[in-house]
């Protein structure tokens, strides 16, 4: 039996800029992670077994764009693995589905780290981050590359599309809180809609794009010196860029109000928007007392964790 997981992410800034170039940073989530066992099967094919999406399938009966199975046939695809071998593939996650946790990154890293293992095929980080790549095209058209990236490496990530790696330093560590509206993020569309936003005036959205990647990359130098207000003053600022883009919601917005008003030094959206999660830069000793704020004002779910 060959066992893989991979965690999950939130985007700290520079959502939907980043898939214009600008910056961007992002974080692991270990609180939450998917998991994916393969084992040979003692019955003929490939058996899917994915509970928490409600899949039970062989492989030739799932569409071939279904991302677990293009993954699955893009691997072997790879490596020639012909004839199929007989696997029993049980994938777990703990990861909210649509809600900008890179659920999708997760599975996929953990399926194609699991496979590859199980099959004695070697597999460098780089290459499961480019592999990983190609199937979130599918879960999301046009990807910048950031939620593979930070699923695949499992470290914060200072990311700008097409560029090598690079990864942020911590000067002091800081808790986030972070909130679920409960609402599935339709991150496609949004992304979609910001390009026809983005298409009706290049230069304007040009100049946002340009203030959100300095916000990042101010961000990234603040966190480098732990300057928590300010870091939550820039989150604000983001948020603000987010609801020009109209990537808000009523309910993101709400929870972004409920948790400045509970303390919180800064709170914006993160990821794609129109639903999904928000996050609250938040005082260690404050990160229950908002958590229950934002329940109160919503949120279905709320993870408390601890950026170091
Ligand atoms: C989604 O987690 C982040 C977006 O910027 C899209 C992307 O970067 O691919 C909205």
């Amino acid at each position: 039996m060959t066992i893989s997981s991979a965690p999950g992410k939130i985007i700290l800034f520079g959502e939907h800029a980043v898939v214009y170039g600008r910056p961007a940073l992002a974080v692991p989530v270990t609180q939450v992670h998917a998991e994916v066992e393969v084992t040979d099967a003692s019955r003929a094919g490939i058996w899917i077994d994915a509970p928490d999406v409600n899949l039970h399938a062989e492989l030739m009966r799932l569409p071939s764009d279904h991302p677990i199975a293009a993954a699955i046939h893009n691997l072997f695809f790879q490596f020639h693995i012909s004839p199929f071998p007989n696997l029993e593939i049980r994938i777990s996650s703990t990861i909210p589905v649509a809600s900008g946790m890179g659920s999708g990154a997760a599975v996929t890293v953990a399926l194609t780290r699991a496979l590859a293992s199980h099959l004695s095929c070697s597999m460098s980080d780089e290459e499961v981050n480019a592999f990983t790549y190609e199937i979130e095209k599918l879960h999301h058209g046009t990807p910048s590359g950031i939620d593979n990236t930070v699923v695949t490496y499992a470290r914060p990530v200072y990311f700008v599309r097409d560029q090598p790696i690079e990864t942020f330093s911590v000067g002091q560590p800081f808790t986030i809180v972070i909130a679920d509206t409960g609402i599935p993020a339709p991150t496609r569309e949004s992304v979609a809609d910001v390009r026809k936003l983005f298409e009706s005036d290049e230069k304007y959205w040009d100049n946002v794009f340009d203030e959100m990647g300095d916000i990042s990359f101010a961000a990234r130098h603040v966190i480098r010196e732990g300057w928590l207000r300010m870091l939550g003053s820039l989150m604000d600022e983001n948020h603000a860029y987010l609801q020009e883009l109209t990537v808000s919601s009523p309910e993101l917005d709400r929870l972004v109000e409920a948790a400045r008003g509970a303390g919180a030094l800064g709170a914006k959206l993160s990821g794609g928007g129109r639903g999904g999660n928000m996050i609250a830069l938040v005082e260690p000793e404050m990160a229950e007392t908002i958590s229950a704020a934002l329940k109160a004002a919503g949120a279905q779910n709320t993870i408390i964790t601890q950026i170091i």
